[in-house]
């Protein structure tokens, strides 16, 4: 890597000579602050912007509202957060889909990376509720990432990256840790430009006959993608100003493949705080701190004995990546208290799981790919079902290359570490962990709350992208059963792949009837008026309103006047299972046709019933009424007017 190393008093003196405008020297520019968001309903256009990287000219990128990274999105614990996502970049971009990466939640707000998604031109509102097992979520520094299908490696590069702060609602009132001013959120990354200042990714290489694409790069196991140079928010080398006392720094390594080892200048230390999923039982103090791809750490540093006028350097690697200048002094009233908060107890696990990180000769791209127990990521297929409600036991079995394994929707307790006890920094909960070459780590998870699909993956992006990627599905009764065990490693470090074994074949998912009782059934978007020829979408909203799970299902659609969807008067659209008080929107596309008459779109699940209708005036389709009749078990029908 192609870092400057320069020496604190070296880089000020740079400083102090170059002019204000001549933005070339290490460490002039200052450390940018994302703008906070901290409304309850928040939107985010995703746009093409030019931001200043480098200095000199700017960099086009795509970004969230404008900023690399995004807005920081501060909210606290159980408090419900709607975050719209208005995707404006150019149509060649294809769809997006944003997951807040650390975030316990519904599996369609998840960031799905093949369904849910935000076609160019259209919006997408995901509810965050921040909530857990019946309270507020544990507080914890997360962030909000594209995660689409095959090309997260190079939307993520191209800036679809920001911060999101779940804060303790009582504050410095539970522990007496910085805030405010002195509570600073930094995302480090890895980027490549050309000469012109412009970033550079290769352009996916597209496979199979189902639109998928690799990034173009080398094949796996050599698919690493690191950048040339390290930005800390966005910009190369800046510099922060602080003041002589504590603060907390919140570090990200929202790097698509490099892993970060950080240290202070002089040997100093800092206190480890927090994992990915909030505070430690206790500090750990480091002087180094490693980081794989998508891990955090929370960490105190205290400038106090540092004299005003001097300066720190913060390192990566070895190499100067952020330069604090000591600038003012003070009140510090916080501290490093000896206990912060204990890991919760997750219970004991009802079953075992073993996923190897490994390597398979993969037919459809015509190269090795990166596979989860020998099978490339099928957004279709379920690779492991657990049951709500239950605790269970992963084993990762790593490769010859480090791989980070995110499991998303819950945090995890590690339990061990190539056999040992996790150490210190390891010892709460985290959801984002390095296994590195040829480790075997086993965590420990809880599912609670939320049914459905979620992934887990690599987040080396490129590994992801490259397949590393796997689904589970939270059900009421869980799969049972036996435990996958897959030979293990990538069959040397040489690239030389493991053949595919053929893997079970995974258990087919059944749709189950839906009882009478225990569902309301609404139309949403459904547009007040529909034209001859034109398209228009809505969502039928399917809430479970009973007290026992909704398993899943699929509602019936009927179509009149004229109207199709996929080119039929009849589809059906599928409901995960559903979680008693939660709801599941399904979308639909309507045609109208050229000669219009009146016409409805009436949905149906077991005995409920909602519908559109429209009437013709002047040419023009008007929403005529949307009406939903609930079915009590009794079949005593009731009708109700549903807002829209
Ligand atoms: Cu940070 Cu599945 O992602
Ligand atoms: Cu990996």
């Amino acid at each position: 890597m192609s870092l400057h190393r320069v020496s604190a008093a070296t880089a000020l003196a740079v400083a102090l000579l170059a002019a204000p405008t001549a933005a070339a020297a290490p460490f002039d520019l200052a450390l940018p602050i994302p703008p906070v968001l901290e409304g309850a309903e928040i939107t985010i256009p995703v746009q093409e912007a030019d931001v200043q990287v480098l200095p000199g000219a700017k960099t086009r990128m795509w970004t969230f509202a404008g900023s690399f990274p995004g807005p920081t999105i501060r909210r606290p614990a159980g408090s419900q957060t709607k975050v719209t996502f208005v995707n404006e970049l150019p149509g060649d971009k294809g769809a997006l889909s944003i997951h807040n990466h650390g975030e316990h939640v519904a599996s369609a707000d998840d960031g799905q990376p093949d369904d849910e998604l935000i076609a160019p031109g259209s919006a997408r509102t995901y509810t965050y509720d921040l909530r857990e097992n019946g309270g507020p979520e544990r507080p914890a520094f997360q962030w909000y990432h594209d995660h689409r299908l095959d090309v997260t490696g190079r939307n993520v590069w191209n800036g679809l990256a920001g911060m999101f702060i779940v804060t303790d609602p009582q504050g410095a009132a539970s522990l007496p840790l910085p805030e405010g001013e002195y509570d600073v959120p930094l995302m480090f990354a890895d980027r490549s430009f050309d000469a012109q200042n412009q970033l550079t990714y290769p352009d996916p290489v597209p496979f199979g006959d189902a639109g998928q694409s690799y990034p173009g790069t080398n094949a796996p196991p050599d698919d690493l993608i690191l950048g040339t140079r390290l930005l800390v928010n966005g910009v190369q080398q800046p510099h922060f100003s602080v003041a002589a006392r504590r603060y907390r720094l919140r570090l990200l390594n929202a790097s698509n493949g490099r892993v970060m080892t950080f240290s202070l200048e002089g040997g100093r230390t800092m206190d480890q705080i927090a994992t990915e999923s909030g505070l430690l039982p206790a500090p750990v103090e480091r002087a180094e701190l490693r980081l794989g791809p998508a891990e955090r750490a929370e960490v105190i540093v205290d400038f106090s004995s540092l004299a005003v006028g001097s300066s720190l350097m913060l390192r990566a690697g070895g190499s100067d990546v952020m330069q604090f200048r000591i600038d003012r002094t003070a009140p510090d009233a916080t501290s490093v208290p000896d206990t912060l908060l204990p890991a919760p107890n997750l219970g004991t696990s009802v079953r075992t799981r073993s996923f190897n990180l490994n390597l398979v000769e993969d037919a459809a791209r015509g190269r090795t790919a990166w596979a989860i127990n020998s099978r490339t990521f099928d957004h279709l297929r379920t690779d492991a079902a657990p049951k709500l409600g239950t605790t269970e036991t992963w084993t990762f079995k790593g490769s010859t290359r480090a791989h980070v394994v995110h499991i998303h929707g819950t945090d995890f307790r590690v339990l061990s570490r190539e056999g040992a006890p996790p150490p210190p920094w390891e010892a709460g909960l985290k959801e984002s962990i390095l296994v590195e070459a040829g480790e075997t780590v086993v965590v420990q998870l809880r599912f609670t709350d939320h049914l459905g699909a979620f992934v887990f993956h690599c987040h080396v992006l490129e590994h992801e992208d490259n397949g590393m990627m796997a689904r589970y599905v939270v059900s009421t009764d869980g799969d049972g059963g036996s435990v996958e065990v897959e030979p293990t490693g990538d069959g040397g470090g040489d690239g030389g792949g493991e053949a595919p074994t053929s893997p079970p074949s995974p258990p087919p998912t059944v749709p189950e009837p839906v009882r009478a009782s225990d569902l309301a059934l609404s139309w949403e978007g459904a547009p007040r008026t529909l034209r001859r020829g034109r398209r228009a979408r809505m969502r039928l909203r399917v809430r479970s309103t009973g007290t026992a799970p909704l398993p899943a299902f699929k509602a019936s659609v009927r179509l009149s006047g004229g109207l199709l969807a996929k080119g039929r008067r009849r589809v059906r659209l599928s409901f995960p299972s559903l979680l008693p008080g939660s709801s599941h929107a399904a979308r639909i596309e309507v045609k109208a046709p050229r000669r219009l008459r009146r016409s409805s779109i009436v949905a149906t699940a077991g005995a409920h019933r909602s519908a559109v209708t429209y009437s013709l005036r002047r040419n023009v389709l008007r929403r005529s009424a949307v009406r939903a009749r609930a079915a009590r078990a009794g079949g005593l029908g009731r009708a109700l007017l549903c807002r829209l």
